[in-house]
């Protein structure tokens, strides 16, 4: 419901620069008491920045902030804290090794003293949770958590420090579909009670079903705003990339060939030493994409690191090509020519203080084009690095920027553009598409259709089974470590996918 109330939140004409680039150009953004307001745009479009800046993370260039109808100076965080404003980061702020209550308490200064009275903190956490639906153990160690229950701390956290503006930046990208449900209603309580909620997610679906009010970006302006129940997916798709999206993946037939990737009978143990992978099979041939469908947590994190060389598994064996990987080796790995597209861009994908060239060049750099006598080719790095930026329309100030100034989709461009280069033959593809706009999305998608007919083998791990559906010859679901089945891409159907992702075998 759009609110006839006054805004509790007012931006007006925010303009924030980075350099060359305009974050924010001349935004007017409000929100009002009581709803959920998304906040959609491309990779890049400027959405994160604006609600740093409402969070007092960064200052702006021009413009005026009032919560609560009072003009404010916002210059950390906590300065927006005590107004009431919290934010939660895609990449939490816990501490692991502490108790859900300790990770909640530390650092709130809630005029309760230095010496905090454990006893009534827990008290009030119950409250909390008893209230907003938000069940956890308080005792329960932050590392044993799923992701899904470390986000409920970080939202229980928020409400101890009495937020009651709360922005939540693309809080469903590391969800299952049975958290994102979850946290749905948490929200729908939040709002209940007349507290106001920035959403900013890529997933349209979500936003039509959650949302009340939707702000577009675009280049760091507003472009739409709209009540959700006047638009739809379609209309926001193309308010965001600024034209009509394909609606259809065109598909070539082509025949799978020899196998590229095998995987024989792999065990791997997890972090907490427990089996994760349980004498896996898998076989990925040319020219065809095998779907791996499956909740998080049944061993996708152990395959891809074990195919990434950063987790050495106890037993089985993988072929690359025919030829036989030697595990504990990155170096092995990276010789197989095994494209390598994780998930977690930021940990484990790109080196964030170095600039776009430098990642880029990473991995290729040992390639005879790029070096004679030892001495490094400059001149033809700088052409290979610049025809990648352009090929794959990465955005960025030059080969020169430094890469943590990229944007989520940007950043994945940066991956594709160095893993595919190499023309690798397996390409192991780990979330490819988590956190991308719609636009960004559908480049992935294209590219990865087109390492297919190229005759890349690729394995494609991804729990979102629109996704999976979209591009796969065949689809398998992984479901407690092994292979609980799987089917041809056309034949199979969403609801013996979904019960085999939900361990039933029919
Ligand atoms: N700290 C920074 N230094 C330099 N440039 C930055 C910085 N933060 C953001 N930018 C640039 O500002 C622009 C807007 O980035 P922002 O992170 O706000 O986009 P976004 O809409 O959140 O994108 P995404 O959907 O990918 O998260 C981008 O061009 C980005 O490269
Ligand atoms: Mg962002």
């Amino acid at each position: 419901m759009a609110n006839p109330k006054q805004p509790v939140v007012r931006m007006s004409s925010i303009t924030k620069h980075f350099l060359d680039v305009t974050a924010n150009k001349n935004i007017t953004f409000n929100l009002y008491p009581g709803e959920i307001c998304a906040l959609l745009g491309e990779n890049g479009a400027g959405k994160t920045t604006l609600m740093n800046i409402l969070f007092g993370y960064y200052t702006c260039d021009e413009g005026e902030i009032f919560i609560k109808e009072e003009k404010v100076n916002l210059s950390a965080p906590k300065d927006a804290i005590s107004r009431g404003v919290g934010m939660i980061h895609q990449h939490f702020a816990l501490v692991p090794s502490q108790t859900v209550l300790e990770n909640i308490i530390i650092g709130a200064d809630s005029g309760k003293g230095i010496f905090l009275d454990l006893k009534s903190a827990r008290q009030e956490l119950l409250q909390l949770q008893e209230r907003f639906g938000l069940q956890i153990d308080p005792d329960a160690r932050v590392w044993t958590l799923s992701v899904g229950e470390q986000q409920k701390v970080e939202i229980l956290k928020a409400l101890y420090r009495e937020v009651d503006i709360l922005i939540m930046d693309e809080p469903t990208a590391v969800l299952a579909p049975a958290e994102i449900s979850d946290l749905f209603s948490t929200l729908r309580s939040l709002v209940k009670e007349g507290q106001s909620v920035v959403f900013i997610s890529h997933k349209l679906n979500e936003v039509m079903d959650i949302s009340d009010r939707i702000v577009v970006l675009r280049a760091g302006q507003v472009v739409a705003e709209k009540k959700t129940a006047d638009t739809n997916t379609r209309e926001l798709a193309s308010f965001m990339v600024g034209r009509d999206l394909l609606e259809i993946i065109e598909k070539k037939t082509l025949n799978a060939g020899q196998p590229v990737l095998e995987i024989e009978k792999l065990d791997a143990l997890n972090d907490k030493k427990l089996l994760a992978l349980k004498s896996l099979n898998l076989v990925v041939r040319q020219n065809e994409i095998l779907g791996l469908a499956g909740i998080s947590g049944n061993g996708q994190k152990e395959l891809s690191e074990v195919l990434f060389g950063i987790r050495e598994p106890i037993g089985g064996l993988i072929k690359i090509d025919g030829g036989r990987l030697k595990f504990g080796n990155p170096a092995a790995i990276i010789k197989s020519k095994i494209g390598r597209i994780p998930e977690d861009r930021i940990d484990t994908g790109l080196l964030m203080d170095l600039t776009v060239e430098e990642n880029l060049i990473l991995e290729n750099h040992s390639s005879s084009e790029f070096h004679r006598y030892g001495l490094m080719k400059s001149r033809k790095i700088h052409q290979f690095s610049e025809d990648l930026i352009s090929a794959y329309d990465i955005m960025t100030a030059g080969r020169d920027a430094v890469t943590k100034s990229l944007s989520g989709g940007n950043l994945q461009k940066v991956m594709l553009a160095r893993e595919l280069a190499g023309r690798p033959k397996a390409i192991v593809a780990s979330q490819p598409t988590r956190g991308l706009d719609v636009g960004a999305m559908e480049y992935i998608h294209q590219r990865i259709l087109q390492e297919r007919e190229r005759g890349a083998g690729i394995l494609l791990i991804s729990e979102d089974l629109d996704e999976i559906f979209a591009l796969s010859d065949r689809i398998a679901v992984l479901f407690e470590g092994a292979i609980m089945g799987e089917a041809h891409g056309e034949e199979a159907s969403r609801e013996q996918i979904g019960l085999w992702m939900s361990g039933v075998k029919k």
